[in-house]
């Protein structure tokens, strides 16, 4: 095996970018330490999930209906108990919550973020042994430091997000995550238990011959949304050829769509009617990392999603997402059809 003498760590490379960045107050680098921490306990409880009794549902439905896994509560709480102890924001919602948690301690109280999680995605996949992920979101706050976060401070637009990023546990686990500046990915070195940069300055393929939707919804998808995916269906052997691919998990989707290009797609249908991915605590983040990566993600014909102004923390949306040049493929096509 080839491996690289010495790689940066997480912990190393937030350090490193303080010192680039002289007035940075260290917040967020140690939101991501916190993140990357309940991070590694969740990747433990997964890798041993056949063994340990988690797996399968924990026997109640969340906010959203829909019915919740022994593993989304775990990851769920991993998440809370380190970001609680961070101190470096001062409160978070999670898609497993109806409302937010503020965190009304001193510390945590004085500092300038909020984060909004999916602490378990693809959770269907839980049980079978397929890639799951887990989903942040970085806000600074809209009220005055020193008070008690407000709602207003969870529902800015996805344009506003100060961080966002992912963690996929799958063949290897990878926390990857977006600043204003760059995006870069981090795998996990089970011997040290420490996230290495592994993929520095991520950029996602301009092009791609790769697509992802539901395709069992296909006659329910609108008109418009079955003309993208038919552009992507060879209908003679001489055609370019694109590749469908549905893991089941956004995060899994994004992931491969980063390192491959392609485009990922969840549209509005019967009874998903607004879509069924979560705006703020799925395809902001998602959107927001790959557009820093150099992607394109629209919510609607000409509608770039990260300007989308929430309404509610748990609103869901469509998202067509991915390469750009087969984004402006999807975009031309919609706006023929309008
Ligand atoms: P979650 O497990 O957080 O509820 O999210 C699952 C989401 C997303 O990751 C995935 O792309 C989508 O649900 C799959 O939905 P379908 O089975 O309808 O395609
Ligand atoms: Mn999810
Ligand atoms: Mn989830």
């Amino acid at each position: 095996m080839n491996s690289k003498q010495s790689v940066m760590t997480l912990d190393e490379f937030t350090i490193q970018e303080l010192r680039n960045f002289p007035g940075a107050t260290g917040q967020l680098s140690g939101l991501l330490r916190g993140i990357g921490l309940a991070a590694k306990r969740v990747n433990v409880a997964v890798n041993k999930a056949g063994i340990a009794d988690i797996l399968g549902e924990a026997g109640r439905t969340n906010v959203q209906g829909e019915s919740v896994k022994k593993l989304d509560e775990f990851a769920n709480g991993q998440f809370i108990d380190a970001l609680r102890t961070s101190i470096y924001c001062c409160g978070m919602a999670s898609e497993e919550n109806e409302d937010f948690i503020p965190f009304l301690d001193e510390h945590s109280m004085q500092s300038k973020y909020v984060v909004l999680i999916d602490p378990l995605d693809g959770s269907g996949n839980i049980d079978v042994n397929i890639s799951i992920g887990t989903i942040f979101s970085v806000y600074r706050r809209i009220t005055p430091e020193g008070t008690p976060c407000k709602l207003e401070d969870f529902l800015q637009p996805g344009s506003a997000q100060i961080a966002a990023g992912y963690i996929i546990y799958g063949s290897s686990t990878m926390l990857v995550y977006a600043t204003r500046r760059s995006v870069q990915g981090f795998t996990l070195d089970p011997a040290i238990g420490e996230f290495c940069l592994s993929h520095p300055n991520l950029k996602c393929p301009e092009a791609g011959d790769i697509f992802s939707v539901n395709m069992g919804y296909y006659h329910l998808y609108e008109a418009p949304v079955r003309q993208v995916i038919d552009s992507f269906m060879a209908k003679t052997a001489q055609e370019k050829v694109y590749r469908h691919r549905a893991v089941g998990c956004m995060v899994a989707e994004i992931h491969r769509t980063l390192i491959q290009g392609g485009v990922f797609l969840y549209p509005a249908f019967g009874q998903y009617h607004h879509g069924r991915l979560r705006l703020c605590y799925e395809c902001n983040p998602m959107s927001f990392l790959v557009e820093k990566a150099g992607g394109m993600s629209l919510s609607a014909p000409g509608q770039r999603l990260l300007d989308v102004q929430p309404a509610k923390l748990h609103q869901r949306i469509p998202i067509f997402i991915g390469s750009r040049t087969m984004m402006e493929g999807v975009h031309h096509l919609f706006s023929e059809a309008q």
